[in-house]
């Protein structure tokens, strides 16, 4: 069971998902190379619009449960201390391949070998990331939605080489965690995972149909809204804070 973590990165991604963590339970270390990035994760868990004193003030979480998780969760600048002893990584870095498997193998070097290393990309490939460690069988691919304390979506990639134990492990504290994780396989050959792919695919055509002007952007959302229950149309969802 995976009760203490090292989350990587402190921006948008890694502070939800560090609360989500805590939340669930876990010994959370939130780590960045930036100390302000740190500082704004740690108030956006506690202050941000999904962090723990709103959801205590929106009834959705007990003021003392916000506190033990918030309690749960350190931070520091040091990899290797955020990494002593864990069970588990959550890598949560900007969207760079090369920057990625450079940062999986200095973390294989730095957790104990029982842990398992997972990362949030939306859409690179998992395989390269296990193949930049020495324990490929313990490396998987866990996509989160934003806001990660609220959405539901755990996108569990697998690869040829990733071990039974590394997906249980992973599904087991996505669902601790109030996530609903589904299992899939990686396709290095395309960026994008399920949820990408076809919501790249609604994007385009939306932008096609209102290219061809049969709609405007704000008709296109309300038919698929009405259409399909849609809670959000796809222009509705591109725009500037409709998901943060
Ligand atoms: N933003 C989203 O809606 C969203 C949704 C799903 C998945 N993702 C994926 O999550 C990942 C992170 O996205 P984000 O939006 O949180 O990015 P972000 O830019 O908000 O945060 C990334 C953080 O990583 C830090 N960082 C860079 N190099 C590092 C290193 N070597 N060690 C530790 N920290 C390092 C940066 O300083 C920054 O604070 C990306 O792969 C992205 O594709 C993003």
């Amino acid at each position: 069971m995976i009760s203490t973590a090292a989350v990587f990165g402190a921006g948008v991604m890694g502070a939800g998902i560090a609360q989500a963590l805590a939340v669930a339970g876990c010994a959370v270390r939130l780590t960045d190379i930036s100390a302000d990035a740190i500082a704004a994760g740690m108030e956006r868990i506690e202050h941000g619009r999904f962090g723990l004193r709103r959801a205590v003030a929106r009834g959705k979480m007990a003021a003392a449960d916000a506190e033990a998780a918030f309690a749960r969760i350190s931070s520091t600048a040091d990899d290797a201390a955020a990494c002593a002893g864990v069970d588990a990584v959550v890598e949560a870095v900007p969207e760079d391949l090369t920057l990625k498997c450079r940062l999986f193998r200095r973390i294989d070097a730095l957790v104990p070998d029982h842990a398992v290393l997972a990362s949030n990309t939306a859409g690179l490939p998992i395989t390269a990331l296990a193949w930049a460690t020495l324990r490929p069988e313990r490396v998987i691919g866990w996509h989160w939605a934003q806001p990660a304390p609220l959405m539901r979506l755990a996108e569990i990639i697998t690869h040829p080489d990733c071990a039974p134990r590394t997906v249980d492990l992973i599904c087991d504290i996505a669902r601790r965690a109030g996530k609903n994780p589904v299992v899939i396989k990686d396709q290095p050959e395309i960026w994008g995972f399920v949820a990408n792919r076809i919501n790249r695919a609604v994007r385009i055509e939306a932008a096609r149909v209102v290219a061809e002007g049969i709609a405007t952007e704000d008709e296109v959302d309300t038919i698929m809204k009405d259409c399909f229950r849609w809670p959000m149309g796809p222009f509705e969802m591109q725009r500037p804070g409709s998901m943060t």
